[in-house]
């Protein structure tokens, strides 16, 4: 268990007194002089107060997907840099998410993931909650056997519900409440996608029950996770195998907007095919397009990777300054690609496939986290012409932090 330690004293310090602000406005400049973020952003405990404000409170935060709660009353817990939130799903099938606190004395309702009967019930004094968040039960709370009270406005004690919006199976919270609408925020990228993958074809994509999920968890700032995802620039050192099939010359740059997205798209990917096998594909598709495959890193903290036969969501759960967790969700087109057992040992194959190499961009981004101790090193440079995603998502940060 991991355990948050969040100095109210420290989390009102103001940014400029943990690093210096001219180094924040080195990043946003024209990418031939600009520097990336300082060291302070990976390593200094006190940002990170100001990361979890501005990053992860203030935008659209991504905390799993809904698969992992696929059952009325399924329900799981998760730690967001200290917050404790609950994911459920309700009895209309809609995903919802609430601060994981009893409204009487302050208990942490959910410690493991379960599947809930009729209502949350607090394990301390059972007040009880609908999956609406509505308290519908306290027990006693007029003295023994007397459930009600004069004295006592249940409705004004309901769980507390986070701004939520699912996307393509994506949870999504606005804690802060502060963000412009989802659906404005992630329209440059339907837009982008229009070609690929219309409104139509997402409600097509099924979770795999075998091999749709593993997680690795990395020694680095959740950061390097979606710097190194920005780019292709490291196919051929540390990916030979990957840049035999999909050279790094079959690869552009991605950038949506200063303010959404960034990465990379191939224009050679090859369908896994074994045989007269292959996965379903998805059928609004443009047919020029079959070979695209596109990788983007939708800020903060999701990857995602989109072919014509698959998609899948690379997402990041940072557990501390240098502690990251990522989970891999694998997804198909329709259900006799996601589960049907003639398909099975191709999604093992392909399942295998990516976490390989994920597993190989370990070394690069725990390679970055052991370098940013060095006091000399001042945040570094980008290739004008390999980084431009990545300079765009430390920009991003930059800017996110000085807002
Ligand atoms: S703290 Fe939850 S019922 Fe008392
Ligand atoms: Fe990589």
């Amino acid at each position: 268990m991991i355990i948050f330690f969040v100095d109210q004293n420290l989390k009102n310090l103001p940014i400029s007194e943990i690093l210096d602000i001219e180094k924040l406005n080195n990043v946003d400049k024209s990418i031939e002089v600009a520097n990336g973020l300082p060291n302070e952003c990976y390593t200094n405990a006190n940002y990170l107060d100001h990361e979890r404000e501005k990053i992860f409170f203030n935008k659209w935060t991504v905390v799993g997907v809904g698969s992992s709660i696929p059952n009325v009353g399924d329900a799981k817990p998760y730690n967001l840099l200290g917050i404790p939130l609950i994911l459920i799903r309700d009895k209309d099938m809609k995903i919802r998410v609430f601060h994981n606190v009893c409204s009487h004395r302050g208990f942490k309702l959910l410690d493991k993931a379960c599947n809930f009967k009729n209502v949350i019930r607090c394990p301390y004094h059972s007040w009880s909650y609908d999956f609406k968040g509505n308290l519908v039960a306290t027990p006693h709370i007029g003295g023994l056997n007397n459930h009600q009270s004069e004295k006592f406005d249940k409705t004004k004690s309901n769980l507390k519900e986070v701004r939520t919006k699912i996307w393509m199976d994506i949870i999504f919270v606005n804690i802060n409440s502060n963000e412009i609408s989802f659906n404005d925020y992630i329209k440059p990228l339907e837009e982008r996608w229009s070609n690929l993958i219309n409104k139509e074809d997402q409600k097509l994509i099924v979770h795999s029950n075998d091999y749709g999920y593993f997680s690795l968890e990395v020694k680095c700032n959740w950061k390097f996770a979606i710097e190194n995802y920005c780019e292709s620039y490291h196919l051929p050192t540390i990916h030979p195998e990957l840049n035999k099939v999909s050279n790094i010359n079959d690869h552009y740059h991605i950038q949506g907007l200063p303010n959404r997205f960034a990465g990379q798209g191939s224009k050679n990917y090859e369908q896994l095919i074994r045989g007269n096998k292959k996965f379903n594909s998805f059928s609004n598709w443009k047919k020029n397009k079959l070979k695209n495959s596109e990788y983007i890193a939708l800020f903060p903290n999701v990857m995602i990777g989109l072919h014509v036969d698959h998609f899948y969501v690379f997402w990041l759960e940072p557990l501390s300054m240098n502690k990251t967790k990522e989970h891999m969700q694998m997804y198909y087109v329709g259900n006799e690609s996601a589960n049907g057992e003639y398909l099975k040992e191709l999604r093992k194959e392909n399942s295998r496939f990516w976490k390989d190499v994920m597993i190989e961009d370990i070394s690069a981004i725990e390679g970055m986290q052991d370098g940013r101790s060095s006091p000399v090193y001042n945040g570094g440079n980008f290739s004008p012409v390999m980084d431009q995603p990545t300079h765009q998502f430390h920009k991003w940060v930059a800017n996110s932090l000085m807002e």
